[in-house]
């Protein structure tokens, strides 16, 4: 593995090989020492969990973490963004985690050649992919319930501008699960070929095992949504939550939008928290396996 670019780019056995090191990793049985890797966070949007978590994960495996800020970089100066990391692996960086609204970009710069071999990650592209989201998830997933083949997941909420949801789908196809998206017609997006599409929350929530709540990208919506007609028909809520649905939500929350303020009382609510926790082991997987390719 040079990147980790999206879901498609990854195989089951690789999915898999990144589950059993960052099982390994929770478990304390795998340590690992790369002291000579130095790993780069370029976030060009706002984050706390995943830079964090990078940041928590790079530290954990003994290398070295910098954090690139755009707002006072050359990049200001008008320099090109291949340019900047062009040099970034001049001066010895080797792992570039990159965030950016761009749905491509990370695609184009990983494709290109540089001073010094550089892994890129995607911390999220525009509405089109987060992949460490989605393999946390699918740790979290795995960790609860083993087998996911046959389980019943239902998306809900902003699916359309959700790079999320996106990278989650691709991910749950591969391991046979039964996918359903429940939201209102501007949320739905482009239909997904073998996703079960629902805009009624009883009917969706029928036999459902695992529910996952999405934000609401207000930063990507340039329409106006009636945020309260939203929350009477699709909010989570103490009273249509089903008592053993196991609840997810990748964060941040908008509290009392997706989900009502009762539902963080719940046990179900407990799994949103744990999703934070295992990102770290996801992603000291990811940087362990690529920094490792580089012989650091
Ligand atoms: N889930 C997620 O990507 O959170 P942050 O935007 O805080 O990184």
């Amino acid at each position: 593995m040079k990147h980790l670019i999206n879901i498609d780019s990854l195989t089951k056995e690789e999915i898999n090989q990144i589950y059993q090191r960052a099982s390994e990793f929770e478990k304390g049985i795998r340590k690992s020492n790369h002291t000579n890797g130095n790993v780069i966070s370029m976030f060009f949007e706002n984050s706390t969990r995943t830079r964090l978590s990078f940041e928590m994960a790079t530290n954990k495996i003994n290398a070295k973490f910098y954090d690139f800020k755009a707002e006072v970089s050359s990049i200001n100066k008008g320099e090109d963004i291949y340019d900047t990391i062009n040099n970034l692996s001049a001066i010895g960086l080797n792992v570039a985690i990159l965030r950016h609204s761009d749905n491509n970009l990370i695609k184009e710069l990983s494709s290109k050649t540089y001073y010094n071999d550089i892994s890129f990650i995607n911390a999220g592209s525009g509405t089109d992919s987060h992949p460490t989201q989605a393999l946390l998830d699918f740790y979290t997933l795995k960790k609860q319930f083993c087998d996911l083949k046959g389980k019943t997941i239902t998306l809900v909420g902003d699916v359309a501008h959700s790079r999320v949801a996106g990278s989650n789908i691709k991910l749950f196809k591969k391991f046979d699960m039964e996918i359903r998206c429940l939201a209102p017609e501007y949320f739905a997006g482009e239909k997904i070929e073998g996703v079960e599409y629902f805009d009624n929350l009883t009917t969706a929530f029928e036999g459902t095992d695992i529910i996952m709540a999405l934000r609401i990208q207000k930063e990507r919506i340039q329409e106006h949504i009636d945020i309260g007609n939203y929350i009477k028909n699709y909010q989570i809520t103490k009273e249509n939550l089903p008592y053993a649905a196991f609840l997810m939500h990748p964060g941040p929350v908008n509290r009392g939008v997706e989900l009502s303020n009762e539902v963080f009382e719940l046990q179900n609510a407990k799994t949103i928290l744990n999703q934070a926790r295992n990102g770290v082991f996801v992603r000291m997987a990811i940087l362990d396996m690529l920094l490792s390719a580089q012989g650091l």
